[in-house]
């Protein structure tokens, strides 16, 4: 039997953050039209209900990195499984992620995707283990900051499991 995460956010935190990031980004991009980019999973619930907060017009896209695999740890190495569709040039791009962690992810595609010529870069994370941190990647709109502990629901997973959770949680082992 797997350990039942504890409730960490809950789904009414979570919605007043989103309404606080999302007008903190409709004051940034008053005169503009954003491309959002999320990063495939974890972050489409988070962008589904930011998108929906947000009066600015936006457009979106996606892509899916892989750097986890499996489990609670890094591989370290990062792949692009799926990559964007959208033209990038010219474009103010404002990345969407679940959580930065040791930011090895991000800082290998925000590298890749300002050698593409936008006209700027963004990062939107919903939670920030600041602690972790190894590489440099600047976070302009945060969530949550947390230690360094494994979480769960809102869209996020752990081997596939508790992604349907409305709240944000954490587990200690890693379920079966
Ligand atoms: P980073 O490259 O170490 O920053 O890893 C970032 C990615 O690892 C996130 O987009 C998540 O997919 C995953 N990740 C990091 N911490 C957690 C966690 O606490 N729960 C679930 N996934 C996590």
């Amino acid at each position: 039997m797997s350990e039942q995460p504890e409730i960490l956010f809950t789904r009414d935190e979570i919605r007043e953050t989103v309404a606080r990031i999302a007008r903190e980004i409709d004051a940034d991009y008053r005169d503009t039209r954003p491309l959002l980019v999320g990063i495939l999973q974890g972050s489409f619930v988070f962008l589904a209900d930011l998108i929906r907060q947000l009066e600015i017009p936006v457009e979106v896209d996606f892509v899916r990195l892989s750097s986890y695999g499996s489990g609670m740890k890094s591989s370290r190495k990062v792949k692009t499984i799926q990559g964007l569709e959208k033209q990038i040039e010219g474009r103010d791009i404002l990345v969407v992620e679940d959580i930065v962690d040791t930011g090895l992810t991000l800082w290998r595609f925000m590298h890749d995707l300002r050698k593409r010529n936008p006209a700027s870069v963004r990062l939107c994370a919903l939670i920030d283990k600041t602690a972790r941190r190894e590489a440099d990647v600047a976070i302009n709109y945060t969530g949550f900051r947390i230690d360094d502990e494994f979480v769960v629901g809102y869209g996020i997973d752990c081997n596939e499991q508790f992604r349907n959770l409305p709240d944000i949680c954490h587990v200690k082992e890693i379920p079966e």
